[in-house]
């Protein structure tokens, strides 16, 4: 089973804790590679850290929360092996994970409810990349 990837910044950690809460339930592996308080901090430090493990195939997805989302996606999306998709809710997860490949899920933590948290992170975690076209038109990201 893979080992899921999991980092914040202060604004998404207390959502974080409870992704974690839930993947202990469902006895599904995971690492954390911080924020581990609410203490501020830069979003940077943890989504190059995140980005670096799946990148090595230590972890496969992650998933990453700040506040808007928007700064730890861009952060990720600075490493060529990755392909970050900023979700809020289950139809776009759906879709990042069908057409873009998406190997990690950025969730906008002050933005968006646990209900359509989880609901996107289920979707992402089982729905299958689709290839085909989508696979060329990632080949053309790069
Ligand atoms: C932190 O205040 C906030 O700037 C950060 O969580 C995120 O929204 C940045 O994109």
């Amino acid at each position: 089973m893979n080992t899921i990837g999991l980092c914040s910044d202060h604004a998404g950690f207390e959502l974080k804790e409870a992704i974690r809460r839930a993947l202990d339930a469902r006895g599904l592996p995971y690492r954390d590679f911080g924020t581990y308080s609410s203490e501020a901090c830069d979003y940077p430090d943890y989504a190059h850290v995140l980005a670096h493990a799946v990148e090595t195939g230590e972890v496969y997805p992650g998933i990453a929360l700040c506040g808007t989302g928007n700064g730890i996606a861009m952060t990720l999306n600075k490493h060529l092996g990755i392909r970050a998709a900023l979700c809020w809710e289950a139809e776009l997860a759906t879709l990042a994970r069908a057409h873009n490949d998406a190997n990690v899920l950025v969730l906008p933590a002050r933005f968006i409810g646990e209900e359509e948290m989880f609901a996107a992170i289920d979707r992402f975690l089982e729905t299958p990349f689709e290839g085909g076209r989508h696979q060329r038109r990632i080949d053309k990201i790069r």
